[in-house]
């Protein structure tokens, strides 16, 4: 018998495979440099199998969302940091610029194109992809000349599903996933391919993320999978300074701005996997989240560990967390105002 929805459960579209009909092509030539830029049909790319971008991993991307707004717009949040942080992805890995405003025009060509998937559910949102890959049909090993860029989308529902619970974690003692002078805090394809055998231990211990360590101590708490981590300290939210091997999440820099605003504390220090461990057992650290564009704000309730396992606070969303979570949501989705200007409204008709 065909299993019947209840009347009141909603499905949710899970996150990353619900996509939207359209997409932003453009592409770079040295001698055109941006050209063609045009809006189609999502649709499966014809690549010749020595495309740089495949062997040598000269891609980059980018993760944002756009969110239905109460006068029944759609807004994107914070495109420009984005923007800015696709530069610095593409200068450090040897691929021209590409001008915000171009990058702008393909996110909102897609989002005014595809706008009418979103419902008006609040759980949902659009999360926008745009992807920059070497198309050089050449082996050399050497930076590409010619490049593609493309925006898409799907309709995203929460990345842990739609209810927000607790997840818990895996210190990773085995694995790295960035080192001075690499590409850690940079958005670059072949940062996630090598993190996903540390993602499978995880998953292997039960726990659905995993943790980070600095590559030099293997003491330092870095990040968290595709996240930043906050620590709540009393009245003070704690993250790990931006020491070149994490990424610089706009959500975890939204979250610090949005903390000092409502009277917290707000510090960018180092801590270590130790302190953590003491600072939970001791009661002093109370609750830890995650946060990301995909993630939103998810909170950490247990730990796991080599040197032992630990809970944090009474292993569910505190109050601290639950408050950032919404105040952060309220500027999204446009229930509060948008005083730092982070909305970018796009025009739909
Ligand atoms: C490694 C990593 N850290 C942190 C983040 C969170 O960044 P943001 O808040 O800009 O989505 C992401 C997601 O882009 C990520 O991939």
């Amino acid at each position: 018998m065909t299993a019947l929805l209840e009347p009141t459960a909603k499905t949710s579209p899970g996150h990353g495979a619900a996509f939207t009909p359209s997409m932003y092509s453009l592409s770079y030539s040295p001698d055109r440099g941006w050209h063609d830029g045009q809006l189609l049909p999502l649709a499966d790319l014809s690549l010749h199998p020595a495309t740089i971008g495949l062997h040598y991993a000269q891609v980059i991307f980018e993760g944002m969302k756009a969110f239905r707004q109460p006068d029944g717009g759609v807004a994107v949040f914070r495109p420009l940091d984005n923007a800015r942080r696709f530069n610095r992805s593409a200068a450090r890995l040897a691929m021209p610029a590409l001008p915000e405003q171009l990058y702008l025009d393909g996110v909102d060509q897609v989002v005014a194109a595809d706008q009418g998937e979103l419902s008006d559910d609040p759980d949902h949102s659009i999360y926008l992809r745009p992807l920059m890959f070497g198309t050089d049909v050449n082996l050399m090993l050497r930076p590409s000349e010619n490049y593609r860029f493309l925006v898409m989308a799907f309709v995203a529902g929460g990345f842990f599903g739609d209810k927000v619970e607790a997840v818990s974690v895996l210190v990773s003692r085995e694995h790295t996933r960035a080192m001075p002078g690499g590409t850690g805090d940079v958005k670059c394809a072949a940062n996630y391919g090598p993190s996903f055998v540390a993602q499978r231990a995880a998953q292997e211990a039960g726990c659905a993320q995993v943790v980070w360590l600095d590559s030099a101590e293997h003491r330092w708490i870095e990040e968290m999978g595709g996240m930043n981590l906050f620590f709540v300290r009393g009245n003070t939210i704690l993250t790990s300074p931006l020491t070149g091997t994490l990424l610089p999440g706009v959500t975890r820099d939204s979250l610090l701005r949005i903390a000092a605003r409502l009277g917290y504390g707000v510090a960018e220090t180092k801590l270590s996997v130790d302190q953590w461990r003491a600072d939970c057992a001791s009661g002093a650290i109370s609750e830890v989240f995650a946060c990301g564009t995909a993630a939103v704000v998810t909170p950490v309730g247990a730990v796991r560990d080599r040197d032992g396992d630990f809970a944090v606070g009474d292993g569910g969303m505190g109050p601290v967390t639950a408050r950032l979570r919404r105040a952060l949501m309220d500027v999204q989705q446009g229930r509060s105002a948008d005083v730092d200007g982070w909305l970018h409204h796009v025009r739909t008709r």
